[in-house]
C-alpha cells in the first residue's frame, strides 16, 4: 500500500466558567445537573496545541502528552475517538497521494502529541482546552461536515467544561434534555468583539496538582450536597437568565456580582460535600478579601474573581485602567518572587487551526 501520513495541527485556548458546572446526572456521557457560561480566553498563552496524524502504516491509536505517552484506553478517550470516526467524511488528497474512504476510518490509527503550555490539573481548565483541541483537530484530519455544535457535544464526553472552548467569546453550555446527550452541547452568546475591553488576569498561587479531581468532587457533592442539590434547582436558573443579560448588555456590575457569588457558592458546595473538599488556600481568601474592599471602595466593581478547582484566582477587570490599578494592587500585597505569578489575557476567539 501507499505510504502517506496525513496530519492536521490545532491550537485551542482554555475557559473560564463565570456561572459554574459542578455535578453531572450522567457520568459517562457527562450530563450536567446545570447550564454553565464561560469565556473564552485568547489563544496565544493559556492553550493546547494538538497534532494529529493518519497513515496506513501506523497500527494503534497512540497519544502524547507534553511529550510523554498517556494511555487511550480510558472511556472518555475512546468515546471521542468512537464518535468522532463515526461521522468521519471521505479525504481525498491528490497531491500526496492520499484517499481515504468514509469507511475506512474504523481500522485507520491514529497519532496523537498534545503540548499544554500551562500546569496540568492544577485548577486552570487544561482539560477543556485539551480535549476540545483533540476533537477539533480529529475533525479537520477526518474532513467532518458537522457544525461546531456536533464537535461540541462530542467534546463534552472528553471532559464537560471541553465543550465550551469550541467557541470564542462568551459561551453557554446548555444542560439538555435528552438522555442521550445530544442536545447538551455549547452555543455562543456573543463573540470576543462584543465587550472587548474586558482584561483577565490569573494569578497563579499553586501549580501543583489538585488534591481531588474534578470528577471525584463532583461525585462526591451529588452524592452529600444539598447545597448543590439547591444551587442547580433554585439558584443557577436564575443566575444564567440574569448573566445572559449582563454580558449583552455590557452590564459590569451585574456580571461582577453574579461571578463573584457563584465561585463562593460552588466553593460552599466543596465544603458541604463529604468528604470535604478545600480547592482555595489562604493565598485564595486574601485574594477575594483586596478584590471586595477595592469594590467596596470604588462604590461599584472594578474587578470579579473567580476559582476553579485549585486555588488560582481568575480575576476580570472592567477595563485597561482598572486593569492597570488591580496589577498595582496585587503587586503590593504579593511582590515578585512571593510565590504568586501575574498573567494576563483578553477574550478570545474560537480554536485556530495551523
Ligand atoms: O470539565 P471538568 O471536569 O474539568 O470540570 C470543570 C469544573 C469547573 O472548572 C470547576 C467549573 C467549570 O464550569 O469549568
Amino acid at each position: 500500500a501507499a505510504k502517506w501520513v496525513r496530519m492536521v495541527t490545532a491550537q485551542t485556548p482554555t475557559n473560564i466558567a463565570v456561572i459554574k458546572y459542578w455535578g453531572k446526572r450522567d457520568e459517562t456521557l457527562i450530563l450536567p445537573i446545570n447550564d454553565s457560561i464561560s469565556v473564552t480566553l485568547d489563544p496565544h498563552h493559556l492553550c493546547t496545541t494538538t497534532t494529529v496524524a493518519v497513515s496506513p502504516s501506523f497500527d494503534q491509536d497512540r497519544m502524547w502528552l507534553n511529550g510523554k505517552e498517556i494511555s487511550l484506553s480510558g472511556g472518555r478517550y475512546q468515546n471521542c475517538l468512537r464518535e468522532i470516526r463515526a461521522c468521519a467524511s471521505d479525504v481525498e488528497d491528490e497531491e500526496k497521494g492520499i484517499k481515504i474512504a468514509k469507511k475506512d476510518w474504523g481500522s485507520l490509527h491514529i497519532l496523537i502529541a498534545s503540548y499544554n503550555n500551562f500546569p496540568t490539573a492544577a485548577g486552570l481548565a487544561s482539560s477543556a482546552a485539551g480535549f476540545a483541541c483533540l476533537v477539533f483537530a480529529l475533525a479537520k484530519l477526518m474532513n467532518l461536515s458537522e457544525d461546531h455544535g456536533k464537535l461540541s457535544a462530542i467534546a463534552r464526553q472528553g471532559s464537560g467544561s471541553a465543550c465550551r472552548s469550541l467557541y470564542g467569546g462568551f459561551v453557554k453550555w446548555n444542560m439538555g434534555k435528552n438522555e442521550d446527550g445530544t442536545d447538551s452541547r455549547a452555543i455562543q452568546i456573543v463573540d470576543e468583539k462584543h465587550w472587548d475591553d474586558l482584561v483577565i488576569f490569573i494569578a497563579v498561587v499553586s501549580s501543583r496538582q489538585k488534591e481531588t479531581s474534578s470528577t471525584i468532587g463532583m461525585h462526591n457533592s451529588v452524592e452529600t450536597s444539598m447545597l448543590l442539590k439547591y444551587r442547580a434547582q433554585e439558584v443557577v436558573p436564575k443566575r444564567i437568565l440574569q448573566m445572559e443579560e449582563a454580558i449583552k448588555n455590557r452590564d459590569f456590575p451585574t456580571l461582577a456580582h453574579l461571578t463573584c457569588a457563584d465561585s463562593n457558592q460552588f466553593h460552599a458546595v466543596c465544603l458541604d460535600t463529604y468528604p470535604p473538599i478545600f480547592y482555595m488556600n489562604d493565598t485564595s481568601h486574601r485574594i477575594i478579601s483586596i478584590v471586595e474592599k477595592w469594590n467596596r471602595t470604588e462604590g461599584t466593581p472594578q474587578v470579579a474573581y473567580t476559582f476553579d478547582a485549585g486555588p488560582n484566582a481568575v480575576l476580570i477587570a472592567r477595563n485597561r485602567n482598572a486593569a492597570t490599578l488591580l496589577l498595582q494592587r496585587l503587586l503590593f500585597y504579593f511582590p515578585p518572587g512571593d510565590g504568586v505569578d501575574l498573567n494576563s489575557f483578553l477574550i478570545g476567539d474560537k480554536s485556530i487551526l495551523e
